[in-house]
C-alpha cells in the first residue's frame, strides 16, 4: 500500500474505520459498539489482527495463547520486586514490557499475543507490589477481562461483570491513528522491535489529553461531588479556559458512539452501588452539552464504569492499554510491511540564516 506523499505517514489503513459524519466505528468492517454487545475481547482482538473472526479451534487457541502469556516470566517478577512501589503503576508497567529478551523464535503474531497478555498480568502484578502482596497468577480459563477482575480486585468475577468489562475493552481496542497508535506505528516505521512500539504507545497514552484522561475524569466528579454543583463547575471552568476531562475529541464532533455504550454500562453498574459518581457524570454531560455544545468522549463514562467495577483511578489507563495494544500492535504491523519511515516534513519559522558575531582571535 502507498504511503502517503512527503511524509511517510500511512494514510491509509485496513484496521479500524472513524466515520465521524455518522457517528460510528468500526473494526474491519464491523460496527465497533454492536461487536461489544454480541463478541468477546478475544474474539475481536483476533478479527483485529487477522481481518476475520475466528472459527471455534482458532479462538480457543488465542485464548490458550493469551492465558500463557499472562503467565510471567520469574526474570520479570524479580525485576518487579526490585522496583519502588511508589512509581506510577503505568511506568511501572512500561518498564517491565521491555525486562525480558523476546523469544528467539516468537513470529510477530505471537509476539503481538504475548505483549497483549502480559499489559493485564503486568498491571496486576504492579498493582500487587506497591500494595505489598506477593504475585498471582489467574486461572488459565479466563479470558483478558476475567484475569484483569480476579487479579486487581480479587473477586471470583461474575458473569455480568466480565461482560461489562469485555465490551468495554472492546470499545477501546482500536480507533484510526490515535496520538498512541501514531506513536506504535512511527517507532515501527524505523524498524524498532514490536515490544519498542507498544512501549512508545504506552508512553503517549498516558498523557491526559489522551488515556491519562480517565483518571482526572474521576476527580473532577469528586470534586464536584454532587449532581447539582455540576451546572456551576462548568461555568467556572470553562470561564478558566480550563479543559475539561471526558469531553471533545479531535475527530467525533457530534457523538462518540463508545461513550454512548460506555454510559449504558455504566449506569447499569453504578445502579446496582454508588450510583453518585455516574450521576455526576450525567449532570456534567448535560451541563457541557448546553454551554459549548461538547459532547462525552470515551473516558468519561469508561471512568466511571471502570470505578463502579471496583478498579483503582490510577490503573483505568492500563485498563485501556490492555485492549489498545491489540490496535498498536496490528498497526505496528501494518506500518513494518510498508518499510518506509515516518518523518514527516516541518516547516521552519526560526530566524533566516545569518553571520556569527565575530569573536576576535582566540
Ligand atoms: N473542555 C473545554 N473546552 C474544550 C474541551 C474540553 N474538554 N475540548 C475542546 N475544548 C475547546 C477548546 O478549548 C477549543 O476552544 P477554542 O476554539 O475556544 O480554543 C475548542 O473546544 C476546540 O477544541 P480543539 O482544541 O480544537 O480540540 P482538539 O481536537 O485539539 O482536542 C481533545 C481534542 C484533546 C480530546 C480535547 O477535546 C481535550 O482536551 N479534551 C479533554 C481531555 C480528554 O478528555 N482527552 C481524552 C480524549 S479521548 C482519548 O484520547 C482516549
Amino acid at each position: 500500500m502507498a504511503a502517503a506523499g512527503d511524509t511517510g505517514a500511512a494514510e491509509h489503513t485496513s484496521l479500524s474505520f472513524l466515520d465521524a459524519a455518522g457517528d460510528r466505528l468500526y473494526y474491519r468492517g464491523y460496527d465497533a459498539v454492536e461487536l461489544a454487545r454480541l463478541a468477546s475481547f478475544e474474539e475481536a482482538a483476533f478479527l483485529l489482527w487477522h481481518g476475520r473472526l475466528p472459527g471455534a479451534a482458532e479462538l480457543a487457541d488465542l485464548r490458550h495463547q493469551l492465558a500463557a502469556a499472562r503467565v510471567l516470566p520469574s526474570a520479570m517478577l524479580a525485576v518487579a520486586a526490585a522496583l519502588p512501589r511508589e512509581l506510577r503503576p503505568v511506568a511501572a508497567v512500561r518498564t517491565l514490557l521491555s525486562s525480558s529478551p523476546k523469544p528467539s523464535d516468537a513470529e510477530s503474531g505471537g509476539e503481538a499475543i504475548q505483549l497483549t497478555g502480559r499489559i493485564a498480568a503486568l498491571t496486576a502484578l504492579v498493582h500487587r507490589h506497591r500494595l505489598g502482596l506477593p504475585p498471582m497468577a489467574a486461572p488459565a480459563e479466563l479470558g483478558q477481562a476475567g484475569s484483569l477482575l480476579a487479579l486487581l480486585i480479587g473477586l471470583e468475577p461474575d458473569a455480568s461483570r466480565v461482560r461489562a468489562l469485555d465490551a468495554a475493552l472492546i470499545l477501546h481496542l482500536d480507533l484510526a491513528l490515535n496520538a498512541s497508535t501514531y506513536a506504535a506505528r512511527v517507532a515501527a516505521s524505523t524498524g524498532a522491535e514490536l515490544d519498542a512500539a507498544v512501549a512508545a504507545a504506552l508512553a503517549t497514552l498516558e498523557g491526559r489529553l489522551h488515556g491519562g484522561a480517565s483518571a482526572e475524569v474521576l476527580a473532577t466528579l469528586e470534586r464536584i461531588g454532587t449532581p447539582e454543583r455540576a451546572g456551576d463547575y462548568v461555568l467556572q471552568a470553562l470561564a478558566r479556559k480550563q479543559r475539561l476531562p471526558g469531553f471533545g475529541h479531535r475527530h467525533f464532533k457530534g457523538i462518540d458512539p463508545r461513550a454512548v455504550a460506555l454510559k449504558e454500562l455504566s449506569r447499569t453498574f453504578a445502579g446496582g452501588g454508588d450510583a453518585r459518581l455516574h450521576d455526576v457524570a450525567e449532570a456534567l454531560e448535560t451541563a457541557m452539552a448546553g454551554a459549548r455544545g461538547l459532547r462525552a468522549n470515551v473516558d468519561l463514562y469508561a471512568a466511571t464504569l471502570f470505578h463502579a467495577l471496583g478498579f483503582p483511578a490510577d490503573l483505568f489507563v492500563l485498563l485501556f492499554a490492555a485492549a489498545r495494544v491489540v490496535g498498536w500492535t496490528a498497526h505496528a504491523l501494518e506500518q513494518r510491511a510498508e518499510d518506509r519511515v515516518i518523518w514527516p516534513a516541518c516547516e521552519y519559522i526560526g530566524p533566516t540564516p545569518r553571520p556569527l558575531p565575530s569573536r576576535g582571535n582566540p
